[in-house]
């Protein structure tokens, strides 16, 4: 992948890379769409990356519908469909790891200890295989997101990041590998996370931030089978806390419905 990328580089071509693990749904689409408009090439790569999973965690369990995924990759005129092997990415003598230190132990990473590490390694590890000129990530991993981008900064990679906004289904679920996991009875309920965010945003016009958050983790609460990992509302720039005079906000969640652990949030202004 690297050689073929490095001819594209050298011919001149802008190259758009879109990270994911497969199981590619429209929230994908959306980001592969816009390489597909910004760039020459188009690299999906499609790696469930163990390094980023923590132990008891969904590693083997994460669906794998290759055969499916790459129609999709065909279907959107994906022109190279990157999928290593765990070998290839990360043989058994792989030493170097790569880390955001203080955003990464914050929020889903105070729940997921070697989450980000894990991700920011294989990320660094596909911008250096692809050339990307651009990278595209959907902004339901908010916290990844901004991960990336400190990332890609403070060790200037020539990639540009490209935040694409959420994808949600009619009811307002936003679009997740993981939703497969939900029975339809956990899907019909899991939808008052997006709702609760929603009206979490009208709120924060007239209320206080502590108004807002203490009356959305209280819907949360009445979710069945639900548990919170956090509930937080953050700068949008920086993940740091947000006080009264925040200028961009975000409302940040993750739940568990039943065994599923769903994220979603919500840019909010006043
Ligand atoms: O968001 C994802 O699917 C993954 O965390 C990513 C960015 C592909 C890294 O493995």
């Amino acid at each position: 992948m690297q050689k073929i990328a490095f001819k594209h580089l050298k011919a001149g071509d802008e190259i758009g890379l879109v990270p994911t693990m497969g199981a590619l749904h429209n929230g994908h689409i959306s980001l592969i769409e816009k390489s597909a408009k910004n760039d020459d090439i188009t690299i999906v790569s499609i790696f469930v990356n163990p390094v980023q999973f923590g132990h008891g965690e969904d590693y083997l369990k994460y669906p794998r519908p290759v055969k499916k995924d790459l129609e999709i990759c065909k279907k959107n005129r994906v022109d190279y469909a990157f999928m290593p092997s765990v070998k290839d990415m990360f043989p058994q003598e792989h030493k170097a790891f790569v880390e955001v230190k203080a955003l990464q132990d914050i929020m889903c990473g105070a729940f997921r200890p070697v989450h980000f590490r894990g991700v920011v390694t294989a990320v660094s590890k596909l911008f250096n295989i692809s050339f990307a000129d651009r990278a595209y990530f959907g902004m339901k991993d908010f916290q990844q997101l901004k991960i990336i981008e400190k990332m890609a900064k403070d060790l200037s990679f020539r990639t540009k990041i490209v935040p694409c906004p959420i994808v949600r289904e009619k009811n307002g679920l936003a679009l997740s590998s993981r939703n497969s996991y939900l029975s339809d009875e956990e899907k019909a309920v899991s939808l008052n996370i997006s709702k609760s965010l929603k009206e979490a945003a009208k709120e924060f016009k007239s209320k206080s931030l502590s108004a807002v958050k203490n009356s959305a983790i209280s819907k949360l609460k009445k979710i069945p089978n639900s548990k919170i990992d956090y509930a937080e509302i953050v700068s949008a720039s920086d993940l740091s806390p947000a006080y009264r005079n925040t200028k961009k906000v975000v409302f940040a969640v993750a739940v568990w419905v039943g065994k599923t652990r769903l994220i979603d949030n919500i840019q909010m202004t006043k």
